[in-house]
């Protein structure tokens, strides 16, 4: 292999080493970067359910209390407004879900899915969770997903405690299979919000493709520069003294000597080379001109012999 492509090499190596890391590393961040965004929209929308939900159990539930004493399931129950409010904020993000699934909820389309279920149990089972953030796939789109556990209290027992203790209005809506005896204390329902990611998924690949696409033209025309230079202020002149260095002692030989006497290295080995040409070009003369006198010193023997 030739100095150039043996520098070349280890220039290729060198210069996909570095930008390989810095890919892996800058992909690392990226993927913070956007879990952090996705998370503060997930934040908003859980501190804006849980405004709502406030807002219905301090101002609006005792407002109406005041005026009717039976449950006005439209006025009266956070979850419902909740989502009701939910629903219209549907109207323009589609994609964002908020759901309170339960085990046994009182309205059947509350109903927890397996993927649901499990969030629950994980969070029966370890009362020191407080979050479980994840991706999801459903419908082939991408979703990121925040689940917080929904605990049991005291204040929920009119309603959610036993049927007997709760308001007519709300048996007649949902019956007294399901939504009742559920256990103060404990985790019940889970709020998960989804928000879709597959836009940012595809903003940051074509990033990716981007940042690519220049960092390998850049590549390509960094090693074409090195390889003019180097072949143009190395190569070339090695190239040159190598062919003239291969022309001296031979047969009825030209002496030349090397033009190129620069100030830089090669410079300062052309001149070298030439001082040794030069010793042995007066090295060969002095032979050839012993060898002439030894030649006419054995023609006069010959002549008085
Ligand atoms: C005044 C009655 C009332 C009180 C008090 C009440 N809820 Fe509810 N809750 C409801 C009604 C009605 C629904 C069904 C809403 C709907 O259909 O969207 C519901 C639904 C839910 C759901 C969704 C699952 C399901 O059963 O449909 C959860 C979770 C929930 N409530 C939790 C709680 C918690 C926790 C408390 C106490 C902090 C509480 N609720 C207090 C009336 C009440």
């Amino acid at each position: 292999m030739s100095i150039i492509q043996r520098y070349l090499l280890t220039m290729v190596l060198a210069m996909l080493f570095i930008p390989g890391l810095t890919a892996l590393l800058l992909g690392h961040l990226e993927k913070k970067r956007m879990e952090q965004e996705i998370d503060h929209r997930i934040e908003l929308v859980a501190r804006f359910a849980g405004a709502t939900r406030e807002y219905v159990a301090k101002n609006l539930r005792p407002a109406l209390d005041q005026v009717a004493r039976e449950f006005i399931l439209e006025g009266k129950s956070s979850s419902y407004v909740t989502n009701g409010i939910f629903g219209y904020f549907n109207r323009h993000f589609p994609d964002y879900r908020y759901r309170q699934p339960a085990l046994a909820p009182l309205n059947p389309t509350h109903l927890a899915s397996p993927f649901e279920r499990d969030l629950i149990k994980r969070f029966q089972e370890n009362s020191a969770l407080t979050v479980i953030k994840g991706y999801q796939k459903v419908d082939g789109r991408i979703y990121y997903y925040s689940a917080f556990p929904v605990v049991m209290e005291q204040k929920c027992l009119p309603c959610h405690g036993n049927p007997v203790d709760a308001p007519a209005a709300l048996l007649n809506s949902y019956g007294t299979d399901s939504g009742f005896h559920w256990p103060v204390g404990k985790v019940i329902s889970a709020t998960v919000i989804q928000v879709p990611i597959d836009d940012e998924i595809a903003a940051m690949h074509a990033r990716y493709y981007v940042l690519g696409g220049c960092a390998l033209l850049l590549l390509s025309f960094f090693l074409g520069l090195h390889q003019f230079l180097f072949h143009r202020s190395f190569i070339r002149r090695l190239s040159l003294m190598t062919a003239i260095m291969d022309r001296q002692g031979g047969e009825g030989s030209v002496v030349e000597r090397l033009p190129d006497e620069g100030a830089d290295e090669l410079g300062l080995l052309a001149r070298s080379c030439n001082r040794t040409i030069q010793q042995l070009r007066e090295a060969n003369l002095e032979l050839e001109r012993k060898a002439r006198r030894v030649a006419a010193s054995e023609g006069s023997d010959v002549e008085f012999s």
